[in-house]
Parts: C-alpha cells; structure tokens; sequence
C-alpha cells in the first residue's frame, strides 16, 4: 500500500480545521487506513499557536464520538506544501491566503474541503468562531460528509 498525506487548513486551527482533522483520522482508522494516511491540520493565521481545539468544537465533536483533545494548533508553514499530498482549507478566504504562499509546482494540491461533498452542496465550511452551537453542528455536518467522499478518493491513491 502507497502513503498518502491530507492538511486540512482553516483560519485559526482551533475550530473547523481540527475537526476534520479528528473526523478524517477517526473514518481511516474505521477502515485500516491508519498506517497509509497521514493527517494534520493548520491555521493559515498564529493567532493561537499550541492551543487545543476550541471547548465548543471539542464538546460538540465528542457527543459524535470523536477525541480532538490531543490536537494542538498551529500556523501553516512553508515545508507543508512540500510534505503534504493534499491542502484541504474551509473557505474562500483560507483559499486565498494559502494559495498566496503556495509556490506554483505545487498549487495544484490546494483544494477545498467542500469539492468532496456528496449530499451538502454549500462550497465552504462556514467559520463557526463567533456564533451560535448550530454552527459548530453545522460544521460537523458538512466535515463528516465531505470527509466521506475524501475518504473514497484517498482510498485510490493509496490502494
Ligand atoms: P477556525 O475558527 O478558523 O475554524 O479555527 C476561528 C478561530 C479563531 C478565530 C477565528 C476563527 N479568531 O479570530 O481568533
């Protein structure tokens, strides 16, 4: 079996970026990918660098049956674009940022999250930082589902 590496990026790594970071190793481990995946997630901000996941992430993740309790944030750095197969951010924003910084042999690998949806079709993870739990829930809604048909594709590179 190949290896295979997914960075799921978001503004502050705490929220939305650490949550697919847990739901994805979460389905791998489901399917004995553990050993052929590798997973990490990033901010493209330092706006809180080693922290842990967000309570409200970490509470709403965990009555799903997801851990993000050992994740600690961190800001994207140049040597990711080089090590990482896929860069998966949440928005509009975080695309532009990182793709900014990303040099052009490998913009290529810096897509969004939301192309691999199969049954929402909203095209970001909309940031959940400064709102109510429906957007916590809403962002593990759209994560699990995306990281489905992330799932499927992963799957081809790696078997
Ligand atoms: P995230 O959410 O990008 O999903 O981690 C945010 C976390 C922190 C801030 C903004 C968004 N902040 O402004 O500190």
């Amino acid at each position: 079996m190949k290896n295979y590496s997914v960075l799921f990026v978001c503004l502050g790594n705490i929220c939305r970026s650490p949550t697919a970071h847990g739901v994805f190793r979460h389905m791998l481990a489901g399917h004995g990918l553990s050993d052929a995946v590798s997973v990490d997630s990033a901010g493209t901000s330092n706006y809180h660098p080693n922290s842990p996941p967000d309570a409200r992430s970490q509470a709403h993740a965990a009555k799903r049956g997801y851990d993000l309790s050992d994740l600690r944030a961190r800001q994207i750095q140049a040597a990711d674009f080089e090590t990482f197969d896929l860069i998966l951010v949440m928005d509009w924003d975080n695309l532009t940022q990182v793709k900014q910084t990303c040099p052009p042999r490998h913009q290529h690998k810096v897509r969004r999250l939301s192309e691999f949806s199969l049954q929402f079709d909203s095209p970001v993870v909309a940031d959940p930082y400064f709102g109510g739990v429906e957007g916590f829930e809403r962002v593990l809604d759209l994560v699990e589902d995306a990281s489905e048909g992330l799932l499927r594709h992963v799957r081809a590179q790696v078997t």
